[in-house]
């Protein structure tokens, strides 16, 4: 039977997101609903809240999620009712260019439940990221659920399913961060600290943190960071020079997305390093660079999308490392609230002061 459940809707372009009834149909088929455990809270709900993705209003907010499956559609072989999953921005076809040549995070042919849950009124609601996850249960499709070992608490978990992932997967898929490598992160929060332990879980000998907020360092050095460069007091990549013998970083993560900070990460980069943008940069920024300084500097300029990950590759490994105790996933999570405290959770990330806080469920 269809359901009726509580879930946290954005209405209108800047306005404060609402706890509203939701219907959420039977899975059809290749869906599945799921019971959402935990969800934290990414600046990509705001940023849906705030018009800055797109007007189709209303949105369901939340898509960093983990969960057991309640019930499947027809066809379904991926996922049964009962089954732990993390929750996946996209089902991708298999079958597009970007499927078949090994990089599905590229898939614009995704097969993703769109519109189906609605308002008491009928109105269909956008899910964010194609999730919508601050709500009791969801309706996704089944290609976007991945199973992982049930034995890791959903508050962590559900990070893996985006900023955690994005970061850990910028340093190690899209950097390709190895073994002696210095590596450079500009920008340290949830993202940015995760690209710092995701370095420093690929081995790299030094890993530098850099951002302007004391606090946001003092995490990164939980994370692995083995020096810190408060970018508001000396120039970052000065810094980032001096501390690997005039060299510059092999590896350098912007994960802030503003101009000024990717300027930073192309100087502060070895000649033949990698520059990695995975801070989510605003239509009207651009930057200027002599010709000269490009040509003069070999190695790779990459943007990471979603980390570059394979859902079902990364996240049970991702699962294992963190039950072995490898994996700090739960230094992420700065606090747990309900589906009513959403709206105070954006206003704490705005003020820097928590690195995700995760709604329970
Ligand atoms: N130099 C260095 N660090 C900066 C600067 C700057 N000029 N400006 C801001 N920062 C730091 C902030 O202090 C903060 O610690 O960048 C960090 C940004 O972190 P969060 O606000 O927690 O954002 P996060 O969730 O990590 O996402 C970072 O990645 O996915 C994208 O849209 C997301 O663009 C955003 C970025
Ligand atoms: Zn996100
Ligand atoms: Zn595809």
């Amino acid at each position: 039977m269809p359901y009726t459940v509580q879930g946290v809707v954005a209405r209108g372009k800047g306005e404060a997101v609402s706890l509203e009834t939701v219907h959420v149909p039977d899975p059809g088929p290749g869906e599945a609903v799921v019971n959402v455990q935990a969800c934290g809270v990414c600046h990509t709900d705001l940023h849906y809240r705030e018009g800055g993705i797109n007007d189709e209003f209303p949105f369901l907010l939340g898509h960093e999620a983990a969960g057991v499956v309640e019930a499947v559609g027809e066809g379904v072989t991926e996922v049964a009712p009962g089954d732990y999953v993390i929750l996946n921005w996209r089902a991708v076809c298999g079958q597009c260019r970007a499927c078949r040549r090994g990089r599905p995070w590229y898939c614009f042919n995704t097969h993703n439940a769109t519109q189906r849950m609605t308002l008491e009124d009928g109105t269909p609601l956008s899910p964010a990221l194609g999730i919508g996850a601050f709500i009791e249960k969801t309706l996704v499709a089944a290609g976007q659920c991945t199973k992982v070992d049930p034995e890791a608490p959903p508050t962590a978990a559900g990070l893996l399913g985006c900023g955690v992932m994005a970061g850990i997967g910028a340093a190690v898929n899209t950097g390709g961060v190895t073994r002696g490598d210095s590596v450079a992160v500009i920008g340290c929060g949830g993202v940015g600290g995760a690209a710092v332990h995701g370095a420093w879980l690929a081995g790299a000998t030094k890993v530098i943190a850099v951002d302007i907020d004391d606090r946001k360092l003092a995490w990164a050095k939980e994370f692995g960071a083995t020096h810190t460069v408060n970018s508001s007091q000396v120039d970052p990549v000065e810094a980032i020079r001096e501390l690997t013998g005039g060299d510059g970083a092999d590896v350098v993560i912007e994960a802030v997305g503003r101009p000024e900070t990717y300027r930073q990460a192309f100087y502060a980069r070895d000649l033949a390093g990698t520059v990695v943008l995975v801070g989510v940069p605003t239509p009207e920024m651009t930057i200027e660079l002599p010709l000269l300084d490009v040509f003069g500097r070999g190695g790779a300029l990459k943007s990471s999308w979603y980390g570059d990950c394979l859902p079902s590759r990364d996240f049970p490994m991702l699962i294992d490392l963190y039950r072995q105790g490898r994996l700090n996933l739960d230094g992420f999570v700065s606090e747990t609230i309900g589906l009513g405290d959403v709206e105070e959770a954006f206003a704490k990330m705005h003020r820097g002061e928590v690195l995700r806080s995760v709604v329970v469920l």
